[in-house]
């Protein structure tokens, strides 16, 4: 059951200058992207994510994890933008200051249209030095896995935030400010249980901001929350978009 958009929220758009919108997996879960906590099809369901997706874990077997990275950049590299995405361009459209943060690394809110997008968690498509964190476009294939940075020969990763890493400080900051600053706050599609992404509706709640969330599920987050709408993002979103052009 999707819930109906309530014409309170409606109301309170119509007069938000400033709307700012977190995405997280579950966003991308109607391109055929899986989340990350779901016990069967989730992705961390078969390896934990100390096993892939920490510096430790990269030391230890950097070809398992650059093989699990390229398995997950072929798989978002077929997956195409949803509903969800397409309504988010529109509503940039709607409001004075519009602010899209996302966890996901998969790219898929770039779409034409966009404005600036702050991708908290890097990008899967880019690749840098593990040991000198340069971006590198381009590399010779020498049949070494993970590859060999075409600088110093140290490996190369992707370019995404692992545990234990430290977030991207240009992108968080721009992400708290907006925040604190926002009338409305959407968490759309994220469990809400990884920080500091985690925190940035609680700043918003901080600052007097409404605060809205999409998702099937209920999460650490729904008790605060001023609406809940509970249903997938792809269906909501679209829905939200009509009331407010009416
Ligand atoms: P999770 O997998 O933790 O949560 C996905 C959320 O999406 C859950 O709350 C689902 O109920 C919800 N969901 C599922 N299908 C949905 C749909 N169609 N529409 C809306 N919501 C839906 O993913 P994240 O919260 O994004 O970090 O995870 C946060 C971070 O943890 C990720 O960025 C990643 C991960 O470990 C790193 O890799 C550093």
């Amino acid at each position: 059951m999707t819930s109906p958009i309530p014409s309170e929220l409606v109301d309170t758009l119509r007069s938000a200058n400033r709307v700012v919108v977190l995405t997280g997996a579950g966003v991308s879960a109607e391109s055929g992207v899986p989340t990350f906590r779901d016990a069967q099809t989730g992705l961390w369901s078969q390896y934990s994510p100390e096993e892939l997706a920490t510096p430790r874990a990269f030391r230890q077997n950097p070809k398992l994890v650059w093989e699990w990275y390229q398995w997950r950049r072929e798989l978002v590299s077929k997956a195409k933008p949803n509903p969800a995405h397409y309504a988010l361009v529109e509503m940039q459209e709607l409001f004075p200051e519009f602010t899209l943060i996302t966890q996901n690394v998969d790219g898929l809110h770039r779409l034409p249209g966009s404005n600036i997008i702050i991708e908290l968690h890097g990008n899967i498509h880019r690749t840098k030095c593990f040991q000198e964190g340069t971006i590198v476009e381009s590399w010779k294939d020498t049949g070494d896995v993970p590859p060999k940075c075409p600088d110093c020969g140290g490996w190369l990763r992707p370019d995404v935030v692992w545990f234990e890493e430290p977030l991207p400080e240009a992108e968080l900051e721009s992400a708290m400010k907006a925040s604190r600053k926002a009338d409305v706050f959407f968490s759309i599609g994220t469990s809400g249980l990884v920080y500091p992404a985690a925190s940035l509706p609680h700043e918003a709640l901080n600052h007097n901001a409404t605060l809205v969330e999409i998702n099937p599920a209920p999460t650490p987050l729904t008790p605060k929350a001023d609406f809940m709408l509970k249903g997938p993002a792809g269906v909501i979103l679209p829905e939200l978009v009509k009331a407010l052009r009416k």
